[in-house]
């Protein structure tokens, strides 16, 4: 599903439905929303919503990790991460083929999170290589003491600095890559919802 308006002889302009189908990917600070956006454009659009770390036996050991019950050298989990991702890319391409796919996280939470753990950002790449390009990319933002707030589960990663320099991190990629960003503080779901099928309208 997407739409795309069009101009033609400068004042008509069309609204298209192409049939194929998009690679949607949220990703953001732990605390930005991006579980409750994804999941709310998911049933939408009627698209396979899905997240990592994956229901994989590799995401399930890396729960175990972030719990932090389990303690491996960053470098590892990152391994794991992209091992996890190889997975579920198999998925993903599969509900690709028949409709749109919104993924809670993906590809650049490797890069964020395991860079800001000094892991070489070249080797996250590397391992990364087979991923998939998502089509669009929403990067949901939040001052961090509202991110703060609203997390309940703590995991290894959620500490205030840490999500400070992986919210940088993750502007960055926003500017390399065209990400759609969009900041969730203090605004409704509902709004931050409208915009983001807004953007998709002008997709
Ligand atoms: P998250 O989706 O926030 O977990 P939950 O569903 O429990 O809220 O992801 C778990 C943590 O894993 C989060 O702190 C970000 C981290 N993470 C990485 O460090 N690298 C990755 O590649 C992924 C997918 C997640």
């Amino acid at each position: 599903m997407y739409t795309q308006s069009i101009m033609i002889n400068n004042d008509i302009i069309l609204f298209i439905c192409f049939g194929g189908s998009m690679f949607i990917v949220f990703e953001g600070i732990d605390g930005s929303g991006k579980t409750t956006q994804s999941k709310l454009l998911a049933e939408k659009i009627g698209a396979f919503w899905t997240y990592e770390p994956s229901d994989s036996s590799v995401g399930k050991f890396i729960r175990e990790i972030l719990s932090g019950n389990i303690k491996v050298d960053d470098k590892t989990l990152a391994l794991l991460f992209a091992a996890d991702r190889i997975e579920h890319t198999k998925l993903i391409k599969q509900r690709l083929k028949e409709g749109d796919v919104v993924c809670d996280r993906y590809l650049y939470s490797s890069i964020a999170y395991q860079s800001v753990s000094d892991v070489d950002e070249d080797f996250i790449k590397s391992i990364n290589r087979y991923a998939l390009e998502p089509d669009i990319v929403f990067l949901l933002i939040v001052d961090i003491e509202t991110a703060l707030k609203r997390v309940k589960t703590k995991d290894i990663f959620e500490k205030r600095d840490f999500l400070e320099r992986v919210q940088d991190k993750y502007l960055e990629l926003a500017k390399e890559h065209d990400f759609v960003v969009i900041d969730t503080t203090d605004k409704t779901v509902t709004e931050v919802h409208n915009k983001i099928i807004g953007h998709l309208k002008n997709k």
